[in-house]
This record gives C-alpha cells, sequence and structure tokens, in this order.
C-alpha cells in the first residue's frame, strides 16, 4: 500500500494578511535551534489555537529518497534537494513537512543532513519540522508512538519537532484514545511542540480533538489532500469542523501533484515520472478535461506576472489551508514559495473556484 495515495483536505486560523517578522515557537532545551527571527519578512500562521508559527506555506519532502512515486535518483538526488531547501529558506519557508515512511526514512535523513548544514550557516535561524507516525497493525503498545519518534528525532538530528502527526486514521489494536494519549505524553515531554492528525474524516477529527481535549493538550492541526482539483474538504465537513474547533488545515498535494503547475498539458503532451503515469488525469485525455482550469491559471497567473503553481497555491491559501507543496529543485522549491508574494483579486478566486467545479 502507498500511504500517500490518498484524498481528503482544509482549515484556518489565519495570519496570512499581514507581512510579520516571524517569531518563532520553542523548546528551550532543544539544541539545534536557537529560536529567533527568520531571514526575511514572511506571512505567518499560528498552527491550531496555541501551536507554533509557522511560514503561511511549507514544502513537502516526500519525494525526497522517494524512488517508486517519484523516481528519487533520477533526475534529481541529495544536491539538487539541498538547494530546494536553500531556495525555499532564502523566501522565508520555515515549515518543512515529512514522516518516517517517505523514502523509508530517507526524506528524514535528508532533512537532518540540510537541518545540520543549515544551523552550522544559520545557528539564529529556526525552522519548523513536521513529521508523520505511521499506525502499523504491529504497533499496539504506546511505546511504540515514543520509539517511533526517538527514529524520526535521530534521522532528523533534532532534539524536537513542531509538529507530530498520525499518518492515517487506522486503529489496529492501539486505539485512538491510547494513541492520543501517548501523543500527548509526548508534548509534555517536551519532545514535540503540536499535536496533527492525518486524512481524518470530520468525525474522527473531532474525536481525536475531545480526547486530547481531555488531557489538556490541543489538536492543532489535520493534514488533508487540499487544491482547486481536490476540494472534498469543503464539503465532507472536514473544512467546517476544522474552523469551529480552531484547527489548522495543512493542504497537501496543493499542485495536484504537479498538474496545477500546467506544465503537463494536452497540447505538448509530456508523462509524469513514476506512479503518475497511472493516475488517468494525466492521460492526454484527462489533460484535455482540465485544459479550462489550465488556461484560467495561466490568463491570472501572466495577467499578476506570476506563474499558474503560484496561483493555485495562493487559491489555497486564500481558503484559510496551509499548503505544502512538493519541490525536487530550487528553482520550484522558490516558485512556489512566492506564492507568498503574489495577491490576487476576490473575483480571480471565485472564477478559479467555478471553473474547479465545472471540470470536477
Ligand atoms: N498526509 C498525507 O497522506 C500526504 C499525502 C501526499 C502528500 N503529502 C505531503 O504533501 C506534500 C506535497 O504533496 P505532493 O508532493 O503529493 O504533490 P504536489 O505538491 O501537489 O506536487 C509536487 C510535484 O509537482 C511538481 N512541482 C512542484 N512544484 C513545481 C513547480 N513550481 N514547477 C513545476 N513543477 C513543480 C514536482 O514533480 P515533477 O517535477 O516530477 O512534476 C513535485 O514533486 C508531500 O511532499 C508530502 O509532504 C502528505
Amino acid at each position: 500500500m502507498d500511504p500517500d495515495l490518498d484524498k481528503t483536505v482544509p482549515t484556518i486560523t489565519i495570519s496570512a494578511a499581514e507581512m510579520t517578522e516571524q517569531v518563532s515557537s520553542p523548546f528551550p532545551s532543544v539544541p539545534p535551534s536557537p529560536m529567533s527571527s527568520p531571514s526575511k519578512s514572511v506571512q505567518t500562521i499560528t498552527l491550531g489555537t496555541s501551536g507554533p508559527t509557522v511560514s503561511s506555506l511549507g514544502i513537502g519532502t516526500w519525494a525526497w529518497g522517494d524512488k517508486l512515486f517519484w523516481g528519487y535518483g533520477d533526475k534529481y538526488g541529495e544536491a539538487e534537494l539541498e538547494q530546494a531547501f536553500i531556495a525555499a529558506i532564502a523566501q522565508g519557508i520555515t515549515l518543512f513537512d515529512t514522516a518516517e515512511i517517505y523514502g523509508l526514512g530517507e526524506s528524514e535523513r535528508l532533512l537532518g543532513r540540510f537541518l545540520k548544514n543549515h544551523y552550522q550557516r544559520h545557528p539564529e535561524q529556526s525552522l519548523q519540522i513536521a513529521t508523520k507516525y505511521f499506525p502499523l497493525p504491529w504497533r499496539f503498545s504506546p511505546n511504540s508512538v515514543s520509539d517511533a519518534l526517538t527514529a524520526s528525532l535521530t534521522r532528523l538530528g533534532v532534539n524536537s519537532i513542531a509538529l507530530y502527526q498520525v499518518h492515517w486514521p487506522f486503529d489496529f489494536l492501539l486505539g485512538q484514545p491510547k494513541l492520543m494519549k501517548a501523543l500527548a505524553a509526548e508534548v509534555k515531554r517536551g519532545r514535540i511542540e503540536a499535536i496533527s492528525v492525518s486524512n481524518y474524516s470530520a468525525e474522527q477529527m473531532r474525536n481525536a480533538h475531545q480526547q486530547l481535549s481531555d488531557l489538556g493538550v490541543p489538536l492543532a492541526v489535520n493534514q488533508v489532500q487540499y487544491s482547486l482539483l481536490s476540494r472534498g474538504i469543503e464539503t465532507n465537513g472536514v473544512m467546517a469542523t476544522a474552523q469551529e474547533l480552531g484547527i489548522t488545515i495543512l493542504a497537501y498535494s496543493p499542485l495536484a501533484q504537479g498538474l496545477l503547475t500546467c506544465k503537463y498539458n494536452a497540447a505538448t503532451y509530456q508523462a509524469p515520472v513514476g506512479a503518475r503515469r497511472l493516475d488517468p488525469r494525466f492521460s492526454k485525455q484527462g489533460l484535455e478535461k482540465l485544459s479550462p482550469l489550465f488556461e484560467k491559471l495561466q490568463a491570472i497567473a501572466s495577467h499578476n506576472g506570476h506563474t499558474p503553481a503560484q496561483v493555485a497555491l495562493r487559491w489555497v491559501i486564500a481558503q484559510g489551508a496551509v499548503p505544502i507543496p512538493g519541490a525536487k529543485d530550487a528553482s520550484q522549491a522558490q516558485n512556489n514559495a512566492q506564492a507568498l508574494a503574489l495577491s490576487l483579486s476576490a473575483e480571480d478566486i471565485q472564477n478559479l473556484s467555478v471553473i474547479s467545479e465545472e471540470i470536477a
């Protein structure tokens, strides 16, 4: 099973509008990251009601070390990824999303090496790392959470992280109440600053929120799929419930795995690398169906002097969610990060919403 072939998404505690110096949060005991101001002014957001403050757009690292789905080691490798990491930070991005299963630990290991180099160069700049726990069937003891976190922290080379996320709402033998209790214990122990779930339905998210509230710890985030091509959370209750409970939505696959960059299109057909070849949306016919949305993205982008990817990411931010687009090199990271510099009119946002509904 590929854990990232999923569907869902968005929320919302915004501070998107203001240009502020980021004030990071803090575990005083945590080397190697002195908490202080970032490299430049950037839009920031507080995760949940009292979680860490992060850039309003993060970078996803599923493709970092993943050969099977994304083709790591073919057209891009560690050098390109470190340049992506550096380019994102140069644009003021401080949030990086990974998971223990990405590249079977390789994504965390790469990020750990990049973090080490970063803190040697810039000990004054703090970053926020979000990683994920995968609820495997044989992880039936609460110690599994602690052990998995220890392994992730070791690969990342840090003593604590901003966000620890339950990758999927699987129960197996451990059960959600015990899982939430084990996570809350790690917050109290200081190894994680805030808790997130991922791919949780509205009801599952509400239950997790209640279980954690009973333990005095808020649920900060639900990470779900959300983009102009995946708007399920707007109607399945996830977005509304997140807003009601003060839970932030982290929007994964915000570029629909590259589709919303408009570089895959019917006119100049090229197949994507890796497992996306199996996705009918990437077929010539699938791309033809999406062409009205591509045309609108391109028109808005050229009018604003930006790119379709930036317009698509800004649309996500306008819905109150925090997009975490993947990036394989410096150019993609910089391009995506600069979505924060784009301002879309209410009319543009509305037009995009309408077209995306029409082609769905
Ligand atoms: N919680 C979960 O279950 C879950 C599931 C999926 C993803 N995620 C997280 O969300 C992150 C983002 O999702 P995603 O990687 O699936 O999809 P995505 O962000 O929608 O698309 C990423 C891909 O699009 C292409 N791309 C990105 N920016 C580009 C640009 N500016 N110009 C041209 N091409 C660009 C790159 O692939 P090509 O160059 O090969 O086209 C890149 O790998 C992941 O890295 C991961 O951290 C979480």
